[in-house]
């Protein structure tokens, strides 16, 4: 059987990793600053996480949501203290689109209306109602296209409030800041003005975390620079250091329905203990300081480089934008440099690393990649 060919693969077979570093199977070290799309938050093969999910699966890797699990209960104990949302419940669900796919669901049974606002550029996964409220056509099939979306320009409150106030809106989903989107940061009165807005016409808000939350712009959630409680928060990636797992962090305003939402795999135990060792990382070693330096670090030397159009970005989810297409530039620096990046479009490179990327290994990063742009 051959694979479904839907990717555009590098010629790199990675077989190990260990922390900000992965290794092909020909030995060669690579430095990776895409962290696997934004998943490797704690680093690869962490002890700690090791431990947990080894550990774990020695006991029991799964049994399902019919049953008490306390491992569900620790992880929501400490994921409401260390984001900040203790008064929230949570719950389990196995992949970014599915958390945003029950966000929907839920404000929609809350508030009994359909209609969805997005923004431009957004990307909030690529199942039903995930695909259709994403911004781009290309991966929105015949099926998913049922009228749902109203797309709108990032940080223009005065088009959003003209479409809340036709008063069918059932929910507004904005990520934290854009990933896929080319790392495009909604600014605080924005998000603010949001708020209060969603307030005003009863729609719901959903901050989608699932690539800029788990500490990757230096707060737990980005939407925290802007200190606005959103009604909905959809976490993934990072939260499972590359175990599928994703959560849906809910306001008290909404009051569990018994049998409305649910999930065969969502908490399962295994994915439990891999967060719960993500959670004790980021809180032992302090990851949200790190993050903050490091970051400003790149941000800095970044900005130096004159030929770079445009850095923007917080913490460790930084965008760099060029004039030209950057394909010659990512594949030099995997090719020659070994170093692993991201992209979003056709001109900006994204890092994405481990939250736990140390200052040498940034001061690496620049070296090689003023090496790739001839300086
Ligand atoms: C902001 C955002 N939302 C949702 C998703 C979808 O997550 P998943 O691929 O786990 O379904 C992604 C994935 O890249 C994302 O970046």
């Amino acid at each position: 059987m051959d694979l479904y060919n839907v990717y555009s693969l590098f010629d790199v077979n990675i077989v190990k990793g260990e922390g900000c570093k992965v290794w092909d199977d020909k030995g060669v070290e690579y430095l990776d600053m895409y962290g696997g799309h934004a998943v490797i938050s704690i680093g690869h093969s962490h002890p700690r996480y090791v431990e947990s999910i080894s550990s774990q699966v020695a006991k029991l890797g799964f049994y399902s949501n019919s049953v008490i699990n306390r491992l569900q209960e620790q992880v929501a104990e400490t994921l409401g203290r260390i984001s900040g949302y203790d008064d929230y419940s949570l719950f389990f669900i196995n992949s970014g689109a599915e958390a945003n796919e029950n966000a929907l669901k839920l404000a929609s049974f809350h508030n009994g209306r359909t209609r969805v606002i997005a923004f431009d550029k957004a990307f909030h996964g690529r199942t039903s109602l995930a695909v259709e409220i994403t911004d781009n056509p290309k991966i929105i099939a015949p099926i998913n296209s049922n009228g749902h979306t109203t797309y709108l320009p990032l940080n223009n409150i005065e088009d959003v409030r003209a479409e809340l106030a036709k008063g069918d809106v059932s929910a507004v989903i904005i990520e934290g800041i854009q990933g896929v989107g080319g790392i495009r940061i909604p600014s605080s009165d924005f998000l603010k003005q949001l708020k209060e807005a969603c307030e005003e016409y009863s729609a719901v808000l959903v901050l989608d975390e699932i690539q800029s939350g788990c500490g990757r712009s230096g707060k737990f959630f980005a939407h925290q620079w802007a200190g606005i409680r959103p009604d909905i928060i959809t976490v993934a990636k990072g939260i499972g250091n590359g175990f599928p797992v994703a959560c849906v962090l809910i306001s008290p305003k909404f009051k569990p329905v018994a049998g409305q939402l649910g999930t065969t795999f969502g908490g399962n135990h295994l994915a439990c203990a891999a967060v719960q060792s993500v959670l004790d990382t980021m809180d032992c070693e302090n990851l949200l300081d790190n993050v903050n330096s490091v970051g400003a670090y790149l941000m800095q030397e970044l900005a130096k480089i004159e030929c770079i159009k445009d850095v923007r970005g917080k913490g460790l989810m930084i965008g760099l934008e060029f004039e030209e297409p950057i394909k010659d530039i990512r594949r030099k620096l995997l090719y020659d440099e070994h170093v692993f990046t991201g992209v979003s479009g056709t001109n900006v490179i994204r890092l994405l690393p481990p939250l736990s990327l140390s200052m040498e290994q940034a001061g690496e990063f620049i070296e090689r990649l003023k090496r790739v742009l001839g300086m």
